[in-house]
Order: C-alpha cells, then sequence, then structure tokens
C-alpha cells in the first residue's frame, strides 16, 4: 500500500509544486518508488519543473477516461529511475477530474507505488478537493503572510472535515507544516510573520523551513528539481524535509537572519 501525501495550501503561488517536484525526488533518492501527480488541469507546471513537457504524450485525464492506460501515461524520471510523473492536462476542463477516476488511478498506483505525491492546485474548489480528499498525509505550505496563513488554515478545517478519512470517522490525515520562501532578513525587518506566527496560528507540526532562494527559479529553468542543487540552502532544506518526514531528526535551519546570527555570536540582543 502507498502512502497518498497530498500538497496543499488554499493559496496559490506559495511553492506547492515546487514542493512535490522537490520531495517527490527526495523520496524517490533515498529509493522509495514514488509517484509524482499533477492535479493542476490547465495550468500543467509539474512537468515543466520537472523538465519532461515535451515527453508527455498521454495524461491523467486520458487515464481516468479510459483512453490510456497508466503504463502509458506514467513518465519515468530522466534523473532517478525511482521516480515517475503522472502530467496533468492542459486543454481538458477542470470537471474531468471526478472522485471515482481519481480513486480508481490512485488504488491502481497504489499496487505499485511506495509514495504517491498529489501537487494540488491553488483554492478550495474541486481540483484542490480531490487533490487531498485520499491523502493520508497533507503538507500544509504557507508563505510568512497573512492572507497565505489565514487560506492554509482554511484549507486545514476542510481536511479535518471533508477528507474521505474524515467522511469514514478514521485517524485524521497527519498535516505537517512547510514554511517556504522565509526570507529571515524581512521577518527581522517586520515585513513578514515569523515562524512563531505561524506556528501559533495553525499550530502544526513544523516539517521544515525553505529560505526563500534564487536556486528556486535556476532549478525551474533547467527543468530539475531544486533538492538536485545540493548545494543550495533551498535544497538542503529540502533534503531535511524529507530526511524528517521519514523519521530522522535533524535541527531546523535557514531561521536566522545574518544580522541576527551576528548579534547572537557577539552575546547581543
Ligand atoms: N523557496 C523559494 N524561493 C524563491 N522562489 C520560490 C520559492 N518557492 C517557490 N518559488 C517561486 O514561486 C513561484 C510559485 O511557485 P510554485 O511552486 O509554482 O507555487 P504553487 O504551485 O503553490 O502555485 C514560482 O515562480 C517559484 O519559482
Ligand atoms: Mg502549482
Amino acid at each position: 500500500m502507498a502512502r497518498i501525501i497530498v500538497v496543499t495550501s488554499g493559496k496559490g503561488g506559495v511553492g506547492k509544486t515546487t514542493t512535490s517536484a522537490a520531495i517527490a525526488m527526495g523520496l524517490a533518492k533515498r529509493g522509495h518508488k514514488t509517484v509524482v501527480i499533477d492535479f493542476d488541469v490547465g495550468l500543467r507546471n509539474l512537468d515543466l519543473i520537472m523538465g519532461c513537457e515535451r515527453r508527455v504524450v498521454y495524461d491523467f485525464i486520458n487515464v481516468i477516461n479510459g483512453e490510456a492506460n497508466l503504463n502509458q501515461a506514467l513518465i519515468r524520471d530522466k534523473h532517478c529511475n525511482s521516480l515517475f510523473i503522472l502530467p496533468a492536462s492542459q486543454t481538458r476542463d477542470k470537471d474531468a477530474l471526478t472522485l471515482e477516476g481519481v480513486e480508481k488511478v490512485l488504488e491502481e498506483l497504489s499496487k505499485d507505488f511506495k509514495y504517491i505525491v498529489c501537487d494540488s492546485p491553488a483554492g478550495i474548489e474541486k481540483g484542490a478537493h480531490l487533490a487531498m480528499y485520499f491523502a493520508d498525509d497533507a503538507f500544509v505550505v504557507t508563505n510568512p503572510e497573512v492572507s497565505s496563513v489565514r487560506d492554509s488554515d482554511r484549507m486545514l478545517g476542510i481536511m479535518a472535515s471533508k477528507s474521505r478519512r474524515a467522511e469514514l470517522g478514521m485517524e485524521p490525515i497527519k498535516e505537517y507544516l512547510l514554511l517556504t520562501r522565509y526570507d529571515p532578513d524581512r521577518v527581522e525587518a517586520g515585513e513578514m510573520l515569523s515562524l512563531e506566527d505561524v506556528q501559533e496560528i495553525l499550530s502544526l507540526h513544523l516539517l521544515g523551513i525553505i529560505p526563500e532562494s534564487k536556486a528556486v527559479l535556476n532549478a525551474s529553468n533547467s527543468g530539475t528539481p531544486v533538492i538536485l542543487d545540493e548545494k543550495s540552502d533551498a535544497g538542503q532544506a529540502y533534503a531535511d524535509v524529507v530526511a524528517r518526514y521519514l523519521g530522522e531528526k535533524r535541527p531546523h535551519r535557514f531561521i536566522d537572519s545574518k544580522k541576527g546570527f551576528l548579534r547572537k555570536l557577539f552575546g547581543g540582543k
């Protein structure tokens, strides 16, 4: 049986697709057979970030409609043999995703994969609902801004009441916080919420802090998940996230601003 992870947020542009690509690659690199599914029908960002956009022939909706089987639609990652991508359709309308269709695909993937990572679209509409409905674990991607925290909070409410686990009275979805695009200097300057502020509102288990980083744009331009850029801060932060998810203890990094760090070093306040 696979473990189904949804990468969700409510708000768009916070780093869900970046995160989905990075953690799917991270899990696969550790030898776990992993598939990452793009639920964002119409946008189709994931295959660009994974660098496989030219190889898309069939997509998730073709499989749901029975126009192709999973083997025809799954794309093996070019960097890692244990990673597969199920792309979204760029042209179909969002109604083509159905609960029964998604369930069938997830059940079939479950037989073969250890982890299924669902990259959720923004919002709380159908696509986002379907991406989270069957999840076992949720990575709640949040930026240190009031609007992002508010939308994440809303998504937590929906997961607690409208997921399959909630409907069947099962153990709830395990929720983890991923604070992304964190800029310690701007937090220090009071322009962004601090980690403590965010945790106070959401009170979730913190899986990691991903710093605002140029490496993310470089990675997406070159079609390689940023976790493969092992020298970069964001790449290392995502590697820590995967390790923590798998049960390793790693101290949190990338929290302090350089100024704050120097002050601490020299014993100031
Ligand atoms: N840690 C980060 N540092 C800098 N830019 C980031 C970071 N994470 C995401 N981005 C950028 O933010 C934008 C939105 O990211 P994306 O992963 O597509 O978000 P979503 O899937 O939530 O809409 C992209 O341009 C991406 O390159
Ligand atoms: Mg996205």
